[in-house]
């Protein structure tokens, strides 16, 4: 008995994970539900079939390897895993640990963690990300289960995960849902980022009227700058690629229609069931929402048109605003982060987290270094806004978000998330707001009192008199 991990669910991810195990050296032992992809998958692990041992069917892969066993599921995080924990729970034994390395819903994570544990086993809620690039070669891992479980695992995380010089983008994050929630809240800055991404062409292509190469041309400049990531890489790429079926860039070519599975909605959700507002998030949910719209956008469009101004913007003031909304994208992301870990007892480390989406991940990024250094040398009130490291870029940057976020909205484009960046950064820096009014009309028409600024014992207005 020679494999250390069971992978279940020979899926792209779950494959491409086998194999960076199996090249790693790692003995692994592999099963599907449908054997026609244990099948393919053998045939790809060529060089290094040597290290898998092929097993038919769930209880075979539970023979095959010795205990405490360890069993990673790459299936679809809903009804199957809950159909899987069932199937698999009476043919283990006591301190075998399943993991769950698809993107669950950290609610779900938690209940079925639960479970187990009540029946003496482990279940760790595994966020992976990197797509199947990432799975193969080496994604960025976010772990959430028990101590003893990630004692098992860690050496063979350590061993396929990427490295940011040398330090490997996997870690213990906390108990049962941690590892799930954190990848919930990348994906969050994922939506984010891409629709700023969108966002930002939009104005570059429609508003200032470059060409298609000229604003490849500006990602690629900002790619070699402080907003250098994997999403401006890869959108510099998508913008020069040809159609390979008809004439014109491919971009030209592909339904204006988002598509989502989940994770950025479930982030609005959790931000605000935690009392917190991620408004970026929220924008770039809405904005694949709206997306979704087509048939209703195409007739508001025929009665009202779509005439826009153009957008006198220098592209290096646009890189600044971007570079500050990242940082807002990033501090309203850990807001809800902290809010969570407060919440569920998880006592997350803000710097830890930051370092390991600094390789691996889609939202890899340069700032991350920065973010997990600022959170390293705990910023005030553990806030990222408050931290030194950000203060130049803030004064600098904001400026130039108003002025593009004036100059999108007087010409008529939408920027949900650059303008979420905006009033989030304008609300929290308003050290007295407007909620004494909202109070006001609160008492006014529930009778739900307020607190009065001198201290005063008296919490009603002169309507109750
Ligand atoms: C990752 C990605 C990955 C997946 C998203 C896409 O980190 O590798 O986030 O998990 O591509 O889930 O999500 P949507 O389909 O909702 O855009």
């Amino acid at each position: 008995m020679t494999a250390r991990i069971g992978i279940y669910g020979l899926g792209t991810m779950g494959s491409a994970l086998a194999m960076n195990m199996a090249t790693k050296g790692i003995d692994i032992a592999v099963s599907n539900l449908e054997p026609e992809m244990i099948d393919a998958f053998m045939t790809r692990s060529g060089d290094v079939s040597d290290k898998v041992t092929r097993c038919e069917d769930l209880a075979a892969l539970v023979q095959a390897l010795p205990t405490p066993r360890l069993i990673l599921a790459m299936i679809p995080s809903t009804g199957p895993i809950d159909a899987l924990i069932d199937q698999l729970m009476p043919l283990l034994d006591k301190g075998d640990t399943l993991i769950d390395a698809g993107n669950a819903d950290f609610n779900d994570t938690r209940r079925r963690n639960e479970k187990m544990e009540a029946a003496g086993f482990h279940f760790v809620g595994l966020g992976v990300s990197g797509g199947e690039e990432g799975a193969r070669h080496g994604p960025s891992m976010m772990f959430g289960g028990s101590a003893d479980s990630w004692d098992g695992l860690k050496p063979i995380l350590e061993a396929i995960a990427a490295r940011f010089e040398g330090d490997p983008c996997v870690a213990r994050l906390g108990p049962d849902g941690a590892g799930h929630f954190v990848k919930t809240v990348h994906n969050g800055i994922e939506y984010a980022d891409m629709q700023m991404i969108a966002e930002c062409y939009d104005l570059l292509r429609h508003g200032t009227g470059r060409d298609l190469a000229e604003v490849a041309q500006v990602f690629d400049g900002w790619n070699e700058g402080p907003l250098a990531s994997y999403l401006m890489e890869i959108t510099a790429k998508v913008l020069r690629a040809p159609d390979s079926r008809a004439d014109g860039p491919i971009v030209d070519a592909i339904v204006d229609a988002a598509g989502q599975k989940g994770t950025g909605r479930w982030t609005v959700i959790e931000a605000v069931r935690l009392g917190q507002s991620a408004t970026m998030i929220e924008g770039a949910v809405a904005g694949r929402a709206w997306s979704a719209e087509r048939d209703l956008r195409a007739a508001v469009e025929k009665s009202y048109g779509n005439e826009r101004g153009t957008v006198p913007l220098m592209s290096d003031r646009l890189e600044q605003a971007v570079l500050a909304a990242r940082v807002l994208e990033y501090a309203q992301g850990f807001r809800i982060l902290m809010a969570a870990s407060a919440e569920f007892g998880w006592d997350l480390d803000a710097a830890r987290i930051a370092e390991i989406w600094r390789a691996g991940c889609i939202i890899r990024a340069r700032l991350l270094d920065d973010i997990s250094a600022a959170f390293r040398a705990g910023p005030p009130q553990g806030e990222l806004l408050l931290s030194p490291a950000f203060a130049e870029v803030l004064e600098q940057g904001i400026p130039a978000l108003r002025e593009v976020v004036g100059q999108a909205v007087a010409a008529g484009f939408p920027v949900p998330v650059l303008s979420g960046a905006l009033t989030f950064w304008d609300s929290l820096r308003q050290g007295h707001g407007t909620a004494n009014l909202i109070q006001a009309l609160r008492d006014f028409f529930g009778r739900h009192g307020f607190d009065r600024l001198d201290g005063q014992d008296f919490h009603h207005g002169p309507w109750w008199d």
